[in-house]
């Protein structure tokens, strides 16, 4: 009988795609095969996130509960950002843990896994050109990674401290990756890294200097692929080349990702984020002038240390101008091994009113936006099986639509006429 997998994947997409090698290695090496239920498997992990505290405590909870009802030889690893950053800490406060595995090591996985309480967390180690084995969760779209780690020292983040230096994968690596996913099937491939499109700065080795717009171009070039998506850029590298390749390439899904953080111009400083309030508004309106359609979505923390009233007024004007088709909003949490994590924090209650205002007014948005897209036309990609009837995919410029139909639909393009429209999903025909 075949040994069985529980892995429960937290936070980023990056993230998403590190678990899928895992469970690539594990299947190939140790012949695990994946099951839904901790309760039988042989082998439970938890592949962590940390950018936040709140996954943290969750982790410790959760582990207490795996312990409970795993089986009684089964092991218990920990992986990704929390294994890198508390490291043998995790052993300590769950001694029943067998191994921890950081996000940089994702290649080692199978070592592991023999070595009793291992802790394996260098984050100089370079996997950049790890042949990993293949398993992808969806048939439909492809995630790969093109960059590890990040360059940036954005004051806030503790990713730098986990994931460790950037370094970007071959070109001609993530095109053969690309070939091959789309050989098995995949229409969409979705690129990966920390920050995207500062792709090519650095190789491990002599390798051909390609930047991220060349990248794409490369990719776009793929006969069968129709669509490529990528997460995340950085609004500072956000040159005109890049915005004229997303706005020209017909298989680049109009659909942005613009971290901006704070509107403050100050805050901004203080995050070393590198641009300024005026910068990001200039790149997102020559995005809107240039991609008519395009949908744009944020990060934005509220309640860095120092943020005044005035600093937030500046981020509800960005909020306002820009108006964002998605954003994903958090109140500032201070992160270990951040330059940040000693300044005087602002009042709570005060963060968690900005943060409830901010997201008040962010719904009051996406209802004004909703009646524009009633009786619009859009290219929709269909991915998921519903089981109330309809089925489910992503239109290029990410919206989230639903039909009535079944199977046959799934792994296919079609127009789909908008008939309603909810705040996470819209409902539609498909039309001629
Ligand atoms: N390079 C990635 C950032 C990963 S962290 C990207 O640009 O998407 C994802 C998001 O978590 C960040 O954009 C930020 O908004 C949020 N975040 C990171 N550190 C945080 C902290 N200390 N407190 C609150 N939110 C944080
Ligand atoms: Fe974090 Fe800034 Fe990099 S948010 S992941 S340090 S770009």
């Amino acid at each position: 009988m075949s040994k069985k997998l529980f892995i429960e994947t937290l936070g980023c997409a990056m993230n998403v795609r590190d678990s899928e090698h895992m469970v690539a290695e594990l299947h190939a090496l140790e012949g695990y095969e994946l099951t839904d239920e901790a309760g039988e498997a042989d082998l439970i992990l938890i592949n962590t996130c940390s950018v936040r505290e709140k996954p943290v405590h969750k982790l410790f909870s959760e582990l207490g509960v795996f312990n409970r009802l795993k089986k009684p030889d089964a092991k218990i690893g920990v992986c990704g950002c929390t294994a890198s950053h508390l490291g043998k800490e995790i052993i300590k406060r769950a001694p029943y843990v067998n191994f921890v595995l950081g996000a940089r090591n994702v290649s080692k996985i199978a070592q592991v896994l023999h070595k009793d309480k291992a802790v394996e967390i260098e984050i100089d180690y370079d996997e950049s050109q790890f042949a990993f084995k293949d398993f992808r969760t969806s048939a439909y779209k492809a995630y790969i990674n093109i960059s590890i780690g990040c360059d940036k020292q954005c004051t806030f983040c503790i990713v730098p401290k986990t994931r460790g230096d950037e370094i970007s994968i071959p070109a001609d690596l993530i095109v053969a990756e690309a070939r091959r996913a789309v050989d098995n099937g995949a229409k969409e491939v979705f690129l990966l890294g920390q920050n995207v499109n500062n792709y090519g700065r650095r190789f491990s080795g002599e390798h051909e200097k390609v930047n991220f717009t060349e990248l794409l171009r490369r990719v776009s070039a793929l006969e069968g692929l129709q669509r490529i998506r990528f997460t995340s850029p950085h609004p500072l590298h956000m040159d005109d080349e890049f915005i004229e390749e997303f706005a020209r390439n017909p298989k680049i899904c109009k659909s942005m990702h613009m971290p901006l953080q704070s509107g403050s111009s100050d805050i901004l400083k203080a995050m070393k984020r590198g641009y300024t309030k005026e910068w990001f508004l200039n790149r997102a309106a020559k995005l809107r002038e240039m991609v008519p359609n395009v949908s744009i979505s944020t990060d934005i923390i509220v309640a860095f240390p120092g943020e005044s009233d005035e600093d937030f007024i500046h981020t509800m004007e960005v909020l306002n101008t820009v108006r964002f088709e998605q954003v994903f909003s958090f109140k500032y949490s201070p992160r270990p091994l951040t330059e940040a994590q000693n300044l005087e924090e602002v009042d709570s209650q005060i963060g968690s009113e900005r943060l409830r205002l901010l997201q008040e007014r962010h719904d009051e948005i996406l209802d004004e936006l909703k009646c524009e897209h009633i009786g619009k036309v859009v290219e929709v990609y269909f991915e998921e099986l519903r089981h109330d009837g309809y089925v489910a995919g992503r239109s290029d410029n990410n919206l989230g639509v639903k039909v009535k139909g079944s199977e046959e639909l799934l792994g296919t393009i079609a127009n789909v006429k908008i008939t309603e429209v909810h705040r996470t999903v819209a409902h539609g025909e498909i039309v001629a």
